[in-house]
């Protein structure tokens, strides 16, 4: 276990450590999302993959912990390197923002960061740590989605994990080192088109299930 305690010790072991969980919530995201899908094919469809999903017993568990651990890791190291950058440079500078290379993506990273956060605890509450008896999982989302002030907040709360994903994408491929001339333009494509996607698939679903409510 000393190496991970070395490898946090570093900058680079740092952004490591930010690079590799970051990259498992993108797999997870795109999972989430496949399975999300279902919900255009009815109730049944959805219902029959949250079972399914509940079906696999210990290792969902296994998966869970795993989700837990890297959001710990995620959020402890993220908000470190927010305070480290910040207490780095105390005296702001008047310079062009959006030069050198620099995004919105890039610039609100700590911020969607912390937002993500608030939105998954509240996202949990919703859909997980529920009572799931005399009920079934669509019929729980749609309640939630009967009210327009959750479609309002999950809409938002998408077009921000959007844009953190838009630089987290590539920023993670960067820092384990693919930054090669020949394949760099090709990550940032594909990060943007999957934030797209995240941010429109995810979206849309709240939007749906309000009008089939
Ligand atoms: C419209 C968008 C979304 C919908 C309708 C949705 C739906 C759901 C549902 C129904 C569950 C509970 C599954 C169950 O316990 O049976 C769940 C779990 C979860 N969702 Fe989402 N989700 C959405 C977006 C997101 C996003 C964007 C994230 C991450 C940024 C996320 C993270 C999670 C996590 C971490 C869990 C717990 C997984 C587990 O413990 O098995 N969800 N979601």
């Amino acid at each position: 276990m000393n190496w991970i305690t070395n490898t946090l010790g570093t900058s680079i072991g740092k952004k490591l450590f930010m690079a590799v969980t970051g990259l498992g919530f993108i797999g997870f995201l795109a999972g989430h999302l496949a399975g999300n899908l279902t919900i255009y094919g009815g109730k049944d469809a959805f219902n029959g993959y949250a079972e399914h999903l509940h079906a696999l017993g210990p290792l969902l568990t296994v998966a869970e912990i795993g989700l837990l651990t890297f959001a710990a890791i995620h959020v402890g190291v993220g908000i470190y390197l927010f305070f480290q950058n910040y207490a780095a440079r105390p005296v702001r500078y008047a310079v062009n923002k959006t030069g050198g290379g620099r995004t919105i993506g890039s610039q609100t990273m700590p911020y969607t960061g912390i937002l993500i956060l608030l939105f998954i605890i509240f996202h949990l509450l919703n859909f997980h740590f529920v009572d799931k008896t005399h009920t079934t999982i669509f019929e729980i989302v749609a309640n939630a989605f009967a009210n327009p002030i959750y479609v309002m907040i999950y809409v938002a709360a998408m077009i921000v994990v959007a844009v953190h994903v838009s630089h987290g994408f590539w920023s993670a491929f960067q820092t384990i080192g693919a930054n090669h001339p020949k394949y760099m333009p090709i990550i940032q494509v594909v990060g943007i088109v999957f934030s797209i996607l995240v941010g429109i698939g995810f979206g849309f679903i709240p939007i749906y299930v309000s009008i089939l409510a």
